[in-house]
């Protein structure tokens, strides 16, 4: 029986639980048997009890579980050939030859450097006597499937990322408790959220919950933004508007990319002569119980991620699962990663344009 072998790695995002639970029991239903690794990379180099197989009801209640119940972590080992060797050996050992990953893009680019080096670790095994030649005769060629789990939703080629709709809805939830203290008091809040590099977070909360005004890493103010800021601020308050609510991305800078912090910003509503606090909203935005939305992705992508892996060839590219338009999608994975990083490549460049189109569509728009 074919073994196939799942991990969550990386920052944890609600959903993971789905996904583990979806290629678990799909590799099961396919006539395989399943393994999860535990950890992340850390227990693929570690071995032994790290890695274990599991049955169908070993993942009952993950689904709308937050967190990763198996466990993530950022492996510094893996990142070495040394690492990587041993856990070449461990699956060998457990006669696994096929890794579907949820992660994000490092997590995801690390399991494709695996793939690569396969064949020539395999042979330093056989060259150090650590297997022997005709163990290594059916694991000839490794198959990596990536899940894009994160809740920053800052992969390129994907509509949304496992984690990321859980993450908005906690926003959300939090700015609506934020709005009721602060239109009592006619207060200003600046909130900060989570996203990395990503503005996606941070712009969907302030659509969703009709901000005053939004700072994005893709989308910088312009040069003269404090003016532009109070004056838009001002704008709402005349109207009639008891509250005032700025959401600041983690990642947020001004047009020559230095910083912009949350608190430059409330020293700012200050002076304007507005009384401000700032909130950082911090880890509630990835923990908690994934939503509907989350539940159905990784399932859906779960479930892929093993057809994937079980007709994939020796020359088949690693896919990534995606949503594309409501529909999910197998796209190369390596393609994925490249768009990603120019994202990051234009906004160091200063081309915010190309940024926000790099982005997904509703940020195109
Ligand atoms: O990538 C997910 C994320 O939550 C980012 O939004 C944030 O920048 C980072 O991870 C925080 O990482 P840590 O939990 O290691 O502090």
């Amino acid at each position: 029986k074919r073994r196939i072998g799942v991990m969550t790695s990386g920052g944890d995002a609600p959903g993971m639980n789905g996904a583990v639970r979806a290629v678990v029991r799909m590799t099961i239903a396919s006539g395989c048997e399943a393994y999860c690794i535990y950890e992340g990379y850390q227990g693929l180099v570690d071995g032994g009890d790290m890695i274990k197989q599991v049955e169908w009801d070993d993942v009952r209640g993950y689904l709308a579980e937050g967190g990763t119940l198996i466990g993530t972590a950022r492996c510094a080992d893996f990142r070495k050939r040394e690492g990587r060797l041993k856990a070449a050996r461990n699956m060998i050992d457990k006669g696994i030859d096929a890794l579907i990953i949820c992660g994000g893009d490092g997590s995801l680019t690390g399991a494709d450097t695996f793939r690569k080096e396969w064949p020539a670790l395999l042979k330093e095994l056989v060259a150090n006597g650590q297997v022997t030649p005709e163990q290594i005769e059916p694991f000839k060629h490794l198959n990596i499937v990536g899940l894009v789990g994160s809740i920053d939703n800052d992969m390129s080629s994907t509509d949304a990322t496992i984690g990321c709709y859980s993450s908005l809805t906690r926003i959300c939830e939090s700015v609506d408790s934020i709005d009721a203290t602060a239109r009592s008091h006619q207060r200003a809040f600046v909130i900060e959220v989570m996203g990395r590099h990503c503005g996606w977070l941070a712009l969907m909360a302030g659509v969703s919950t009709g901000a005053d005004f939004i700072m994005i890493p893709e989308n910088p103010p312009t040069e003269n933004w404090k003016e532009e800021m109070c004056k838009i601020i001002g704008k709402h308050r005349k109207l009639g508007k008891r509250k005032t609510i700025v959401i600041v991305a983690e990642g947020a800078h001004d047009i020559n990319l230095k910083k912009i912090t949350s608190n430059e910003v409330k020293d700012l509503l200050s002076e304007y002569g507005l009384d401000t606090r700032v909130t950082t909203l911090g880890h509630v935005q990835r923990g908690g119980a994934a939503v509907a939305y989350d539940r159905m992705l990784s399932t859906l992508q779960g479930a892929e991620a093993v057809k994937a892996v079980l007709e994939a060839t020796p020359d088949t590219a690693s896919p990534v699962i995606s949503i594309v338009e409501n529909k999910i999608v197998r796209k190369p994975l390596l393609e994925a990663v490249r768009l990603t990083h120019e994202v990051a490549e234009a906004i160091e460049a200063k081309d915010f344009a190309r940024a926000m189109k790099l982005r997904d569509a509703e940020f195109a728009e």
